[in-house]
């Protein structure tokens, strides 16, 4: 293998490895976190294992695996944390598809959980996952030193609710039938989809004890990649394969709602997604080869299919 093969298939391994073994650390997580007690609450907890198991691409774990490799954390904890966030991130698709939000019957290539349970069901089981994120986070076995485990809870906290995915998800809807400048659907965005990446980036360097003026360089870089993230989540609705991405694509136009891509059309998007993405590779250029998944995670996100 020559230099130049080395240099070009490097990076597409390291980010297909991580991928496979993130997916696989987080599977494991969830089946050691959710056993299922043999009770009247069983349904609850199989719908649970249901959502939470066997799917999804992991971005947020593996972004805050990526970032602890920058500072030599202990892995387990790291995916811990990780699952954290995943588990907010599943009941908020969960609640997404319920019919009262975006009434949709497929998600990771299976009926979603309204439908393989029922409704109700399909809240608790959001309800439950959201309960869970802050039970992980906040076990002191995990995280001994109480005050980087406030400061990840609270991270968390202020990413999820209405200051953060929840409020981007109000916002949302809202966007169904209001007509919003450019400057709203990306604040819009910012807190739908930014707001769990940006956690999950922020949660990596508080694992690493960086101050909060340490952090400016890993914002940027989250911010600009979860811009990015979203515009291409909106391409992938307007021209992507429904059997790739494993739910229902189409939706948003035929909802009227505004997005990046009804707001500029699917080219310049595209372009606006790239050069986030080239953005925020170039707030990595302080750290050496330790920042290379960072850079490949960055490139997957405009790259993806799925
Ligand atoms: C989809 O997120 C929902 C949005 C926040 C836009 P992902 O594309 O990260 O979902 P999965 O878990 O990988 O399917
Ligand atoms: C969902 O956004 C975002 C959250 C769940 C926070 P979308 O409605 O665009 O996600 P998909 O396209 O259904 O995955
Ligand atoms: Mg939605
Ligand atoms: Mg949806
Ligand atoms: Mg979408």
């Amino acid at each position: 293998m020559t230099d130049t093969d080395q240099a070009t298939t490097k990076p597409a391994s390291l980010l297909a490895d991580a991928l496979v073994r993130i997916s696989q650390e987080v599977d494991a997580c969830f089946d050691t976190v959710l056993p299922v007690p043999g009770d009247p609450r069983d349904r609850l907890y199989e719908a649970m294992r249901y959502a939470a198991i066997g799917g999804g691409k992991r971005l947020r774990p593996l972004l805050v695996t990526a970032v602890s490799g920058l500072f030599a954390i202990d892995r387990n904890v790291a995916v811990r944390v990780g699952s954290a966030i995943e588990a907010i991130h599943v009941y908020s698709l969960i609640h997404d598809d319920l019919p009262c939000m975006d009434d949709d019957s497929l998600r990771h290539g299976k009926p979603t959980v309204h439908l393989a349970y029922d409704e109700a069901t399909a809240v608790l089981a959001g309800d439950s996952l959201l309960s869970l994120a802050f039970e992980i986070l906040s076990d002191p076995a995990l995280i001994g030193d109480p005050f980087t485990r406030i400061e990840l809870v609270r991270t968390l906290a202020m990413a999820s609710g209405a200051g953060g995915m929840a409020g981007g998800q109000m916002m949302d809807m809202v966007a169904e039938s209001t007509a919003f400048d450019l400057s709203t659907v990306t604040r819009l965005q910012q807190l739908k989809t930014g707001a769990l990446l940006g956690a999950a980036v922020e949660m990596g360097a508080i694992l690493g004890k960086i101050p909060p003026e340490g952090r400016t360089h890993l914002r940027g870089y989250a911010r600009d990649i979860g811009l990015a993230f979203q515009i291409v989540d909106d391409l992938l609705d307007a021209e992507g394969d429904e059997q790739m991405a494993g739910k229902a694509l189409r939706k948003d136009a035929d909802a009227g709602k505004q997005t990046f891509v009804s707001l500029l059309g699917v080219d310049r998007a595209r372009a606006q997604a790239r050069h986030l993405v080239d953005q925020a590779i170039d707030y990595l250029a302080s750290y050496g080869e330790e920042a290379d998944l960072l850079r490949a995670v960055a490139r997957f996100i405009v790259d993806r299919d799925r």
